[in-house]
């Protein structure tokens, strides 16, 4: 193919946040697509990966992998399809997913160790379902959920964000172990989703009542592992209900990922000194060498039809912007994919 007309527009990070991110803290610029030299491939954009964690990923300082720098590419989870590859490891027409940033296109060395570099296969899922189920947020829900919070039969699961990539599976997979599953959600609408499509016990509406009640409703045996997506008042209310060894995965918080002030943490924190329970971070990075198991298990359970995958797709690259504040305004109902091109 001759690459050489091609242009690769990019979303470049132009300024560090503060709060939410404006359309000022954005490049978005064009440049000519690159030949690729000997090992290399050329990857065209199809779906990526909107995640609350690129806020953090926007910031200066440690964390869990280093920020994006002023002026570079911002990084994001895609997948693409290779359309020109000087490397055994990729043949063109190949279905790619790994770190491929905020573009069009992405030409690098096929053993990439930063974009990690895997083929997905469309026929046995949708491509979308990649970057959700199959990808990232579903490991983060089985590992978070199987290694961290270590649910037994009978226990009481509660997880907020619980319609959302992370959460929709959380409550799904304590259901096949045999837990009660209990969602904290905002709205209506996405509670019912819970409840009635993914088959979550109870979903408490944030918004629109009171989650100490909510809990007391719906758990009345105590809670024994909450999967923790959103921090803030809501971990809070959680920790007064928890029960003796329980678990608190501290999977996120995006209640406080835009605050200006600093991060609120968790008033109630004694409750796990009189309950001997244990609360715990996780990344699911350090389960990379063990996703398969997580992607094979889930799989059977979608081709079974007892586990659901729902992405909320928003199309053209340009909208980026806007797309990533939906995580934070709770817009997204699922998994949030931006489509970058169609897969022709
Ligand atoms: N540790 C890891 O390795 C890892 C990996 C992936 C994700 N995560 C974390 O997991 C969490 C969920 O990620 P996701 O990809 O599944 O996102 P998501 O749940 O699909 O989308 C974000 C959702 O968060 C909720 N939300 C936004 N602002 C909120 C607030 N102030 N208070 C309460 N809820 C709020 C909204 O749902 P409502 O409409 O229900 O409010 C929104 O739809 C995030 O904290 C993310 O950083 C961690």
């Amino acid at each position: 193919m001759n690459t050489t007309s091609l242009t690769n527009r990019q979303f470049l990070l132009a300024a560090r946040p503060v709060g939410l991110p404006k359309p000022s803290d954005w490049n978005f610029t064009t440049e000519p697509v690159r030949d690729i030299g000997d090992g290399e491939i050329l990857v065209k954009l199809l779906y990526l990966s909107l995640d609350p964690a690129m806020r953090g990923w926007m910031n200066e300082g440690k964390s869990y992998i280093r920020p994006v720098g002023i002026g570079e590419v911002m990084r994001a989870g895609g997948i693409g399809k290779v359309i020109a590859s000087k490397s055994p490891k990729f043949a063109v027409g190949d279905h790619v997913s790994g770190s491929l940033g905020v573009q069009e296109y992405w030409a690098g060395p096929a053993d990439d160790k930063g974009a990690s570099l895997h083929k997905v296969d469309p026929k046995v899922a949708p491509l979308p379902t990649y970057l959700n189920t199959l990808g990232m947020p579903g490991m983060t829900a089985y590992f978070g959920l199987l290694e961290v919070g270590q649910p037994k039969a009978g226990d009481t699961v509660v997880v907020s964000g619980a319609a959302g990539a992370v959460g929709q599976a959380v409550g799904q997979i304590a259901k096949h172990k045999g837990c009660r599953a209990v969602g904290i959600a905002g709205g209506k609408e996405k509670c019912d989703f819970v409840v009635k499509e993914l088959g979550f016990d109870a979903c408490i509406d944030y918004k629109s009542g009171s989650v100490k009640e909510g809990l007391k409703q719906h758990c009345p045996n105590g809670v024994d592992v909450y999967f923790d997506n959103v921090g803030g008042d809501i971990l809070d209310e959680v920790l007064t209900r928890i029960n003796m060894k329980a678990r608190i995965v501290i999977c996120g918080a995006i209640s406080q990922y835009n605050n200006t002030t600093p991060v609120k943490g968790p008033a109630n924190y004694l409750s796990l000194l009189v309950n001997r329970a244990r609360m715990e971070g996780m990344v699911v990075f350090d389960y990379a060498n063990r996703y398969h198991l997580g992607v094979a298990e889930m799989a059977k359970w979608m081709k079974e039809g007892s586990f659901k995958s729902r992405e909320d797709v928003v199309t053209g690259l340009e909208k980026f912007p806007e797309a990533l504040l939906m995580l934070f305004e709770g817009k997204n109902f699922g998994k949030l994919v931006l489509q970058v091109a169609q897969d022709d």
